[in-house]
């Protein structure tokens, strides 16, 4: 059967009826790719779905064609979020797809271009503060409450349910859930949705229940320390979070799978996000990479076992954050004139004779 989006391919998983509009970019169905390379180092067999590959290029899609149909349904026609950047990218995306305004407020300076690029594009309202994202969520929060306005931010409950789908997709692919589900934890709304995923698939197809294994960054790492962060920092800046939303939830998807939730320094983020790419030819945003920046911590320290089935989340596209890939490889290009010879010359010094 023609792929034709979420809502339409898991209605009867969701809060879908009659009157809900089937909103759709053809999200969803992302591929899960095997690493070779990755799997043989490691001593597992790691897969990874690329949730990059979705209409606006993060897993946010998922949550958002949810959370935007069920808007338009009960007659609203304005969202408006806080975001690190894939949020508002999405949430503009759809709903300029279904025809209604979208606000978002986002941390100055603090969201990857490639993300803002989007939001301009799709038509948002866009307001920059001088303040973090948990700062903005706090404030969208109160204004929702007294504007006639639909905050599609996670704490919006059918941003979970469209979220949970990655997992039933990821058990077809499988056959099975894996032994361990990696994920990078920002506002900790995915590995919530993952695990309620988890968990009613099971219910229905005995696909059994990973462990669920958290990666926050370092300077980000709330849940970790089990304190508030005031002002965190990380080079991956779509977890740029230090009071995750759905901090118990996720506390209780660690727990209740005897899972784990860990952090990793940038430096381990950008080791994977360059490894990713050079090795696998996966380009997934940094923040993407914490997931695999932990699993190879935790195979090191033995918290996953070799030989075990691991499933890490890829939770955005690498060209969302341009800027980071350039900067953190130093790249200079080489500029030569335009002269056959020369430009042949410099071949033959790069290619192994
Ligand atoms: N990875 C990426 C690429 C993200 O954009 C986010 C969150 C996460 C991981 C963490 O997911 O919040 O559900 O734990 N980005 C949000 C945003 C906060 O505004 O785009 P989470």
């Amino acid at each position: 059967m023609l792929w034709q989006g979420l809502l339409k391919q898991y209605a009867k998983y969701l809060p879908i009826n009659d009157n809900t509009p089937v909103l759709s970019l053809n999200e969803g169905n992302t591929p899960l790719v095997f690493l070779e390379k990755l799997s043989e180092r490691l001593g597992i067999e790691l897969h990874v779905k690329t949730e990059g590959a979705n209409p606006t290029g993060s897993f946010k899609d998922r949550g958002m064609v949810m959370a935007v149909a069920k808007a338009k349904e009960e007659g609203s026609d304005t969202v408006i979020c806080a975001s690190t950047g894939n949020t508002s990218a999405s949430a503009a995306a759809y709903a300029a797809r279904a025809g209604m305004k979208s606000i978002i407020v986002i941390p100055d300076g603090k969201i990857a271009m490639g993300k803002l690029a989007q939001a301009v594009m799709y038509g948002a309202e866009i307001v920059a503060i001088q303040g973090n994202f948990d700062q903005a969520l706090k404030m969208v929060k109160n204004i929702s409450e007294t504007e006639p306005i639909t905050l599609v931010n996670s704490v919006n409950p059918y941003r979970l349910e469209g979220q949970k789908t990655a997992a039933f997709e990821l058990c077809d692919q499988l056959g099975k859930a894996p032994d361990v589900l990696a994920i990078p934890v920002g506002n900790a709304g995915n590995i919530s949705a993952y695990w309620k995923g988890f968990k009613e698939y099971h219910d229905l197809k005995q696909s059994g229940l990973p462990k669920m294994h958290g990666f926050e960054a370092e300077g980000a790492a709330a849940i970790v320390r089990n304190k508030i962060i005031e002002d965190p920092e990380t080079i991956a800046t779509a977890i740029r979070i230090g009071n995750p939303a759905s901090w118990d939830k996720a506390v209780d998807a660690a727990k209740s799978s005897g899972g784990k939730i860990d952090e990793v320094t940038d430096e381990e983020i950008l080791y994977a996000y360059k490894l990713l790419a050079r090795e696998e030819g996966i380009f997934a945003e940094p923040a993407s990479c914490a997931s695999i920046a932990g699993v190879m911590k935790q195979v090191r320290s033995g918290v996953i076992s070799k030989g075990s089935l691991v499933v890490a989340v890829l939770t955005g596209n690498g060209l969302k954050d341009p800027n980071i890939a350039i900067d953190s490889t130093n790249f200079k290009p080489i500029v030569l004139p335009n002269e056959e010879k020369v430009v042949y010359r410099h071949i033959r010094g790069v290619v192994p004779q």
